[in-house]
């Protein structure tokens, strides 16, 4: 049994950094036609709580499924798009939103991705940034939290598909 993780990010802080995240991108986005990209699976609960603190008409809602291989909690850079998008983003403004950015390979990946489909812009929105394992560096527009080098879980980060469901990011204690 894995014990309960230990809370780094309540599901106050959380809450309280979301409404300024969306307030934030409210602000900046007036009067665009702005599509969030959700990436799946990580980032489903910050998406759907960020959906909700913008405050424009004209919002739509996609998602992309990315799998990244590598050997337990290292990633390769080796992606595979699950799910891809629904909707053409051609001339749209594309704001990723993503659970967290680690090494910056997968974003990498991702950003080479959509450039191919001509969006008018692309931002990214990141809950999490680990800055100590960069090996691509990523510029992140919006940004949650910097977090310090550990595995966390919870708020739709996983260990092993467990602890998506913990409403505040943990840290698995070894
Ligand atoms: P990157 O390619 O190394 O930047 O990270 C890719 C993906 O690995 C992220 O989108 C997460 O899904 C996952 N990941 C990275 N660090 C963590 C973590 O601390 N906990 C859970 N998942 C993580
Ligand atoms: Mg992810």
């Amino acid at each position: 049994m894995i014990p309960k993780p230990s809370v780094m990010l309540s599901s106050e802080a959380i809450a309280a950094r979301v409404r300024e995240l969306g307030a934030k991108i409210t602000q900046d986005y007036k009067g665009r036609h702005l599509v969030l990209v959700s990436i799946l699976k990580g980032s489903f609960l910050f998406a759907a709580d960020l959906a909700r603190a913008i405050d424009l008409e004209d919002v739509r809602i996609d998602f992309l499924g990315l799998r990244s291989y590598g050997s337990g909690t290292e990633s390769s850079g080796v992606v595979q798009i699950t799910h891809d998008l629904t909707f053409p983003v051609e001339n749209k403004d594309v704001l990723i939103v993503e659970d967290i950015v680690d090494t910056g390979l997968s974003m990498q990946y991702l950003l080479d991705n959509l450039a191919t489909r001509k969006p008018s812009s692309v931002k990214i929105c990141s809950l999490l940034h680990k800055p100590a394992r960069t090996r691509v560096a990523i510029s992140i527009d919006y940004l949650g939290f910097t977090i310090e080098d550990k595995f966390v879980v919870g708020y739709g980060l996983d260990y092993a598909e467990k602890f998506r469901n913990l409403p505040y990011i943990g840290v698995i204690e070894s």
